[in-house]
């Protein structure tokens, strides 16, 4: 079984996370998800953009009726995008209303702004403190932040975000929002996490020797890398074989500082998804 984070509420969040972009296919997303339930995994991430909301609440229903699982032992994530903040100017809680009823849930477990569009950033995260008041967000935070982007929303709202979710991994180990993260008790979740296991990554001779030393594959390595830096890895598969890879292996060993700041120091603040133009500074 994979750790928890405990959030600054008390709220528990899996400490590894099944992500869903890209699976628009039913039958395919029921099959990923119910192995990765039969393998320990409890919590899934989405978004209006990943157009699969209805799918998985038809997915989720059915697990929840056949009693399979029960809805507080899930967690479950979805998000607020950019253009829903605009069209809105921020009012987004009929577009929250519309993901709960796709979900067919009645709360959420993580509510995120997808993109910090500066325009509309503070009103929709008024909506949100909002939304977590009513009770139908059991935590709220944002993706793909900058520092500044987080000082602003401190400063004026009245909730610390209980997580921010950023593009992480060897090549981008946005070592400065983590830093300012974990001073401010918010957890991080790290996207993207293997990069994709773009050859940059899978030949790394960095990741071969460590690979090597610990008689682990390069996955588990880059997942335990996440771990041993306290951050929640946010993965992608279509195979059940990696949801086992990634699974309770890679909770028997620790890296040790060394083998860490080798990995650290991959780093060339690579992006495989860009900033949005509408976020000055990126
Ligand atoms: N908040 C945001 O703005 C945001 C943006 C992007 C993504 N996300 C979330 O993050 C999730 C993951 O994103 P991602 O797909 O970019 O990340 P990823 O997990 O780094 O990459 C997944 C891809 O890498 C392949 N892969 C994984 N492990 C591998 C290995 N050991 N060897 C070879 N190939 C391997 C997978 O192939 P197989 O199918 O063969 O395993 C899959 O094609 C998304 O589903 C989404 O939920 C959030």
């Amino acid at each position: 079984m994979f750790p928890s984070y405990t959030l600054s509420n008390g709220v528990s969040a899996p400490s590894i996370i099944v992500g869903t972009f890209q699976h628009r296919n039913e039958g395919d997303l029921n099959d990923l998800i119910r192995h990765a339930i039969n393998h320990g995994y409890r919590a899934f991430d989405t978004a209006p953009s990943y157009q699969n909301e209805l799918m998985l609440g038809n997915i989720f229903s059915s697990l929840l009726n056949e009693g399979n699982i029960r809805r507080k032992d899930l967690f479950l994530i979805d998000k607020i995008d950019g253009w829903q903040m605009h069209a809105s100017k921020g009012d987004v809680r009929p577009y929250f209303e519309e993901a709960l009823r796709k979900l067919q849930l009645e709360y959420l477990d993580l509510l995120l702004i997808h993109w910090p569009f500066p325009e509309y950033l503070l009103e929709t995260w008024d909506v949100f403190e909002q939304i977590y008041n009513a009770g139908l967000a059991r935590s709220i935070g944002l993706c793909n932040v900058e520092v500044r982007h987080l000082q602003r929303v401190i400063q004026q709202a009245s909730i610390v975000p209980h997580v921010v979710q950023v593009e992480r991994h060897p090549l981008n180990s946005v070592s400065d929002v983590i830093t300012y993260c974990h001073k401010n008790g918010i957890v991080v979740q790290g996207y993207s996490p293997v990069c994709r296991m773009l050859p940059k990554v899978a030949a790394s001779p960095v990741i071969e020797v460590i690979a090597e030393k610990y008689k682990k594959s390069k996955g588990q390595i880059i997942m335990r890398w996440h771990f041993d830096t306290e951050v929640a890895p946010v993965f992608m598969t279509t195979r059940e074989e990696r949801l086992i890879e990634y699974a309770d292996e890679v909770q028997s060993f620790r890296l040790d500082e060394g083998d860490i700041a080798a990995i650290n120091g991959m780093n060339e603040d690579f992006k495989l998804f860009l900033g949005s133009r509408a976020c000055p500074g990126y």
